[in-house]
């Protein structure tokens, strides 16, 4: 049996014979014309990221954005899995070790995301790390799957065994992906392909990796996260963007039936096209999205910081607390010592100021030690 993008292979698994589905190496054969319906999409995708590009530079505090946004994509991307954990969680958990209302184990998996990402940008950033390759990919599935949920899910390993999508066993899955025997020739494809020249634009190069990881599905679990990461990743290999601040998940999760139809659709229809059309509107949603977060935070911060050096009790230590905000949005009184090297009097006073100017607030009283929140910041987060 043939499908369009590939083929189809009996495979036994546990007696029951399955047809297991091969993908074709890429690059995806698109029919004629497909490229010039393409353009004007392509071109409305390319502006949005270059717009965010630009704001990325036009600010001076990058690092902050890097830094939620991370967060925030790891907290969504972990949700599409089924995790429930809230960004005040996550950010109490880092800098509190409290978890809030969240489980620990949620709350574990966003943090692994977020070392995993950061990781791989790392590598990327830095002459003697490793390049975009499986290599990389199974290392950021290694941190990704660490601690006690994952830890029977292979972590950093291909799959050894044949795995399905959907359904009781393999006999009555949506999608069986190759067999093992053939998944470490498929991934070699794969990163041969983003290694090559290729005259496809690197946007759709990207949606056309990101589809073929799914579908060879390398892992036990993990694979839609890594395959997310993929698209990040891809999008600072190519230079598509000055900064790793566009993330999909949002879009994929609001539209997840539409996600696995497409990818379900390259197998059997081979309907690259389409995907092309749903990701590009998607790049472009996402990045003018995260233009106007970027300015509204920005603008938030420098608005706040006004209003703070115009407040009466201003001190020198509460200047600083609000400096570190951004990248510590959620802070404890022990929190504060830490970040600022200074005796405990000075912190209560500090978050005191905070408080009064309307830029620290109290959270819940559920937590161990008291926390406190940039909530505006948050907000916008949101
Ligand atoms: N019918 C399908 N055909 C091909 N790939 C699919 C199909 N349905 C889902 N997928 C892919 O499989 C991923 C889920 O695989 P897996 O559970 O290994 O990853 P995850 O990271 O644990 O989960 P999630 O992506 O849900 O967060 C989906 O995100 C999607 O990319
Ligand atoms: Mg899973």
């Amino acid at each position: 049996m043939n499908g369009k993008t590939g083929r189809y292979v009996t495979t036994t698994v546990a007696g029951e014979s399955v047809q297991a589905f091969v993908p074709d190496a890429l690059p995806p054969e698109l029919p004629e014309g497909a490229l010039d319906e393409l353009r004007a999409p392509l071109q409305a995708a390319e502006a949005a990221l270059a717009k965010l590009s630009l704001a990325g530079e036009m600010i001076p505090s990058l690092d902050w954005f890097i830094y939620a946004f991370v967060r925030k994509e790891a907290l969504l991307s972990s949700e599409i899995e089924g995790t429930q954990a809230t960004l005040v969680d996550v950010f109490s958990f880092e800098h509190a070790e409290q978890a809030g209302s969240s489980s620990v184990d949620d709350l574990e998996e966003v943090v692994n995301y977020v070392a995993a990402m950061n990781y791989a940008l790392e590598q990327l950033h830095s002459k003697r790390g490793l390049p975009l390759s499986i290599r990389l990919l199974n290392r950021c599935h290694r941190r990704l799957m660490q601690g006690i949920r994952g830890a029977h899910k292979q972590p950093g390993r291909i799959r050894r065994s044949q795995n399905w999508i959907g359904g009781t066993r393999p006999g009555n899955a949506a999608f069986v992906p190759p067999p093992p025997q053939q998944v470490n020739d498929l991934l070699g494809d794969l990163e041969r392909y983003i290694h090559s020249d290729d005259d496809l634009p690197p946007l759709l190069r990207i949606a056309a990796a990101h589809v073929q990881l799914e579908t060879i599905h390398p892992y036990l679990d993990g694979n839609g996260r890594v395959g997310r990461m993929l698209i990040a990743l891809l999008l600072e290999h190519w230079q598509l963007l000055a900064s790793p601040l566009l993330y999909l998940s949002v879009y994929l999760k609001d539209r997840q039936a539409d996600y696995y139809r497409h990818l379900e659709r390259i197998r059997n229809e081979g309907s690259w096209q389409a995907w092309f059309d749903f990701f590009l509107a998607g790049v472009q949603a996402v990045a003018t999205d995260a233009t106007d977060r970027a300015r509204l935070l920005h603008r938030q911060v420098s608005d706040d910081r006004r209003t703070l050096l115009a407040s009466q009790g201003v001190t020198v230590s509460a200047m600083q607390l609000f400096e570190n905000l951004p990248n510590h949005p959620v802070v404890t009184m022990p929190g504060v010592t830490r970040l600022l090297d200074v005796t405990k009097p000075t912190d209560g006073k500090a978050i005191d100021v905070l408080m009064d100017a309307g830029i620290l607030f109290e959270l819940g009283e559920r937590r161990r030690d008291r926390l406190y929140s940039y909530r505006p910041y948050l907000d916008l987060l949101q």
